[in-house]
């Protein structure tokens, strides 16, 4: 367990090397079985797996978002070693930011902030390159591990990687869900009885959308989608089809490209996202 950026960096230097690789899986905590399929995909692939837990201040745009983030860091020590991980890096705010939180990098990441997350998140996705761009420097892992789950938060990570030229391969891993299909998330445990039924249906309508979308205007498809998120208590951001490889967001479909269809949308304070790829 580290607390401290000198003293991780200090270790890997001296137990990595030649032909040892390091796999890296950032978080934020309250860890869920997701988190542990990324590790185990690290774990699988790499000689030392190094797991990180910081709420980063910088990517909540909502102040009572962040004040609310779960906490859960006994569970997930436990689960950590369960799990057979190397590494636990747990830095305090002033081991990640030294100087403090203003004054931060900025990243040009173009199209990719305009949309979506992007538009409705202001601000994040600065904030996840900011605690990114530090945190791969802290630990210089080969192999990096992200979720689909966060579907343009992995192109954002791509792109900080040809940004700042940083050696490490990103692997995106599917997403794990719950037996009915909701996607799994730390805010999941937010959720009262109620909302957790309700939250299902995000995956059902994406689901949908899935298997019904044909070629020809896309807009009445994702309309349809928002009605019924709309009809089980939702508050809609947003539901989207675009473009799996650059999340340009398509009017028409010509039957062939490969797809993304995305959501989020709020149940009470809770927001929630989810994608699938078509097909
Ligand atoms: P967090 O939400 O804790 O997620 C950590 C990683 O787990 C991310 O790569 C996310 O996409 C992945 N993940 C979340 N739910 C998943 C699921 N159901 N199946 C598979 N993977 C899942 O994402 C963040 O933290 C932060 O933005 C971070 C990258 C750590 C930067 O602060």
């Amino acid at each position: 367990l580290f607390k401290q950026a000198a003293s991780l960096r200090d270790f890997l230097h001296k137990t990595s090397g030649d032909k040892k690789t390091v796999g890296f899986v950032p978080t934020m905590g309250a860890l869920h079985e997701g988190h542990l399929s990324l590790l185990s995909e690290s774990l699988q692939h790499n000689t030392i797996t190094v797991c990180s837990i910081f709420v980063n201040p910088t990517q909540f745009n909502d102040p009572a978002d962040f004040e609310k983030y779960p906490v859960t860091l006994d569970k997930d020590i436990e689960k950590l070693e369960n799990a057979g991980v190397d590494v636990l890096f747990l830095p305090a705010v002033k081991e990640i930011y030294p100087n403090g939180t203003t004054h931060l990098p900025q990243y040009d990441l173009g199209y990719l902030e305009t949309i979506l997350e992007g538009k409705y998140r202001p601000g994040h996705f600065q904030g996840v390159c900011q605690v990114m761009h530090r945190l791969l420097e802290v630990v210089s892992a080969d192999n990096l591990y992200m979720g689909r789950k966060d579907y343009q938060q992995c192109m954002v990570v791509k792109k900080l990687l040809e940004i700042t030229q940083i050696s490490t391969r990103l692997h995106p891993c599917d997403t794990l869900r719950e037996p009915d299909g909701l996607a799994m998330s730390s805010r999941n445990m937010r959720l009262n009885e109620t909302e957790r039924k309700q939250a299902v249906a995000i995956s059902r309508v994406l689901d949908r959308i899935r298997h019904s979308v044909v070629a020809g205007p896309l807009e009445p498809v994702a309309l349809a989608a928002e009605k019924a998120l709309e009809e089980n208590g939702f508050k809609v951001d947003y539901v989207a089809i675009a473009a799996a490889d650059n999340l340009e967001l398509l009017e028409e479909w010509d039957g062939e490209r490969k797809l993304v269809t995305l959501a989020a949308a709020w149940l009470n304070g809770v927001r929630l996202i989810d994608n699938m790829l078509i097909p």
